[in-house]
């Protein structure tokens, strides 16, 4: 008889992230289900899983639905702001009281976070043990997600918890790089204002490696910083992705044009940076891929990179 298939429940998958991630654990031979808002053979409603509960053979439930917090077609308006945080707080308490009635447990549930979560700053350095979660909007959103995901303990001592504070992630097929690379390769690319802010970034193939490494090794939990152990500024990775693209990258994008169009709350992901070190994440053993800006860069110029 032909092993059952170990099951893998998405929240959000169906996005950047999502997409190369269910590839990956495909190919690993797990079976993966979505929890989206769309249908899909795949797919189960939000609505579903609170019904329903988790699916047969769930071995790890993941938290990453969030909306898009740069819609350029909205405003950063209080609405916005209500439907940015209701898209990951409650999705991730639905994941976990999923688990928490389910009988038989996951073994992980993992939930991202960002690295909004630290202060931005010039001279601080942050690790995972360093304070945050308090300071402005998206900092306090991160808290918030980061706390939905806590489980009862009832079902802690069974269930590994994971947390992931993202940096910035970097592939073809999605997120920054896809609004970034036909004006660098236009050749009219370049720094966000001086450019001398941190840029804390993960190449979209590490991240789904942190992911499943996270899940497949018993010893991890807790939170992790999801990001590459070079420490560069966004002047470092406008020009590494400018050289990568063949192209020039020296003409700025002026703070105040990111702050009218965006509001300078939500621009601030650009306009400004911290440095985070992911001291707890090397300290587990992971190993990345790709820790160099330089290799990252030429990875994301290239249509033909496999994490499309
Ligand atoms: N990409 C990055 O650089 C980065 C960095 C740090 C943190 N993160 C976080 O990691 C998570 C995944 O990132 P991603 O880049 O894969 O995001 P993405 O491509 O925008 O996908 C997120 C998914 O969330 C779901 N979603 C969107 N709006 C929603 C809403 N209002 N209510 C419920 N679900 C909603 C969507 O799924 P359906 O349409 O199928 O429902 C979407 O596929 C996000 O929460 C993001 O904040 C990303």
């Amino acid at each position: 008889m032909a092993a059952v298939k170990k099951t893998v429940l998405i929240g959000g998958g169906s996005g950047f992230i999502g997409t190369a991630l269910t590839n990956a654990l495909k190919s690993k031979g797990y079976f993966v289900r979505i929890v989206s808002r769309k249908p899909g053979p795949m797919n189960l409603s939000w609505t579903e899983l609170e019904k329903r509960g988790l699916p047969e053979n769930c071995t790890a439930v993941i938290s990453m639905a969030g909306q898009n917090v740069f819609d350029v077609w909205r405003r950063w308006t209080p609405g916005f702001q209500q439907n940015v945080w209701a898209s990951r707080v409650l999705t991730t308490r639905a994941l976990a009281a999923a688990i928490k009635h389910a009988e038989v447990k996951p073994k992980i549930f993992i939930s991202m976070s960002g690295v909004g979560y630290y202060k931005p700053s010039d001279t601080e350095e942050y690790t995972e043990d360093s304070p945050g979660g308090d300071f402005d909007f998206l900092s306090r959103l991160a808290k918030d997600w980061e706390d939905a995901s806590k489980l009862p303990s009832s079902c802690s001592s069974s269930v590994r918890r994971v947390i992931i504070r993202s940096g910035i992630v970097l592939g073809r097929a999605g997120g920054m790089i896809n609004n970034l690379y036909w004006p660098f390769y236009f050749g009219v690319g370049g720094p966000v204002g001086t450019g001398q802010q941190f840029f804390p970034w993960i190449h979209i193939q590490d991240m789904v490696d942190l992911i499943i490494y996270s899940m497949e090794t018993e010893k991890v939990s807790g939170v992790l910083n999801g990001v590459a152990p070079q420490v560069i500024t966004n002047k470092q990775f406008a020009q590494a992705f400018g050289k990568a693209l063949w192209r020039p990258a020296f003409i700025p994008v002026p703070r105040f044009i990111l702050n009218a169009a965006f509001s300078e709350e939500r621009a601030m992901i650009m306009t400004e940076g911290q440095k985070v070190i992911p001291k707890r994440t090397l300290e587990l053993g992971f190993k990345f891929k790709f820790p160099d800006i330089d290799s990252t860069c030429k990875s994301c110029s290239s249509v033909m990179y496999a994490d499309q």
